[in-house]
């Protein structure tokens, strides 16, 4: 068999663990043939690609980022392009299995309801895919999050501040809810529950009047506040057709300085969350899954994808998987909160 590997959408770490254990499964398992498409769905369009072998997969499989490159390709692009990526596929004999998160998996949806032979993996710092209980990449950044907090509280603590802590998470809080429980902040704020910023401040307002000189305040990107309670600006869009964010760290370090009369400063983690050496639990779990992914296109089941269920991989159709987001259900926020 000839297969096809192309990571898309943001990177994550674990990437490198996907593609090797692609390689590793498909060419010492079955003596396939695989050539990795460079920058995501872009490289399977305009046929640009690479063999890989054995040695070309040497030594990633604790790198972080993508051999491969990645891009975001606007939807209507993809859509221009199923007709020229079905020649390609023909033409090289392929298999293709596309490494990709919640926009990734939509593209592999729409390549695969137009009949091409698609297995995806998801992969999303985010946490946010329906159908599995895990994504990799995810460990890793609630890993970074966490020593950043454990970092950002001493310093907070010496000068008396109040840090709002933006980590990312468009749709979900999950990188937030585990950060902050982990790090022990004192109070979380995510996208699925609007926050009142009144009662946020009568929160951190009761820390300090308990005698406490800081407060660390974690902020997953996309959270909001409850309507009306607070002017916040919101960001358009942009040509991905994803949400932009005006800021949420900075606006609600404006309000909270205001509110509460006490310094307050926001600290952006950004893209290093998503940067580096994937941890042990990430490259397992991505090792994983690429090893079934290969299974699945020996089996035949396309428009399908891995999947942690419990311990086990399972297959679940790509279909199901871009349904619906998986978020933060009001049951963990609420665990959280306990501890805060
Ligand atoms: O979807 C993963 C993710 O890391 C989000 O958490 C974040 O909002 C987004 O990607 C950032 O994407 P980009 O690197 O394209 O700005």
């Amino acid at each position: 068999m000839r297969l096809g590997v192309l990571t898309s959408g943001g990177d994550c770490p674990g990437l490198n663990a996907v593609i090797r254990s692609i390689v590793h499964r498909a060419v010492t398992g079955h003596s396939d043939d695989v050539i990795g498409f460079h920058d995501g769905w872009k490289g399977l369009l305009e046929c640009d690609y690479r063999k890989l072998d054995l040695d070309a997969v040497s030594g990633i499989l604790a790198r972080g980022g993508t051999i491969l490159g990645s891009s975001r390709v606007r939807p209507e692009h993809l859509r221009d392009g199923v007709e020229r990526t079905r020649g390609h596929v023909a033409e090289l004999g392929l298999d293709a299995i596309p490494i990709g998160g919640e926009g990734t998996l939509k593209a592999a949806r729409l390549m695969s309801d137009n009949g091409l032979p698609i297995v995806g993996v998801p992969k999303t710092i985010d946490n946010d895919i329906a159908v599995t209980d895990v994504t990799f990449g995810f460990d890793t950044a609630v890993g970074v999050a966490t020593e950043a907090l454990d970092r950002l509280k001493t310093t907070a603590e010496s000068h008396q501040r109040v840090l709002i802590v933006e980590v990312m998470g468009r749709h979900t809080g999950w990188i937030a809810l585990h950060s902050g429980m982990a790090a022990g902040a004192h109070a979380i704020v995510v996208p699925e529950r609007p926050f009142d910023i009144a009662e946020l401040t009568q929160r951190i307002g009761e820390r300090f009047s308990a005698g406490k000189k800081f407060a660390i305040v974690v902020a997953a990107e996309g959270a909001k506040p409850r309507e009306g309670t607070m002017e916040f600006d919101t960001g358009g869009t942009d040509v991905y057709g994803h949400e932009r964010f005006a800021g949420i760290a900075r606006q609600l370090s404006l309000e909270l300085e205001e509110r509460l009369g006490k310094e307050a400063r926001p600290v952006i983690l950004g893209h290093v969350q998503r940067g580096g050496t994937p941890t042990a639990y990430d490259r397992v779990l991505a090792t994983r899954f690429g090893w079934h992914a290969v299974e699945a296109v020996h089996r035949g089941e396309f428009g399908q994808m891995t999947a942690l269920l419990g311990t086990g991989i399972v297959m679940v159709p790509l279909a199901e998987a871009v349904e619906t987001l998986k978020t933060v259900p009001q049951g963990r926020y609420a665990e959280a909160e306990t501890v805060l």
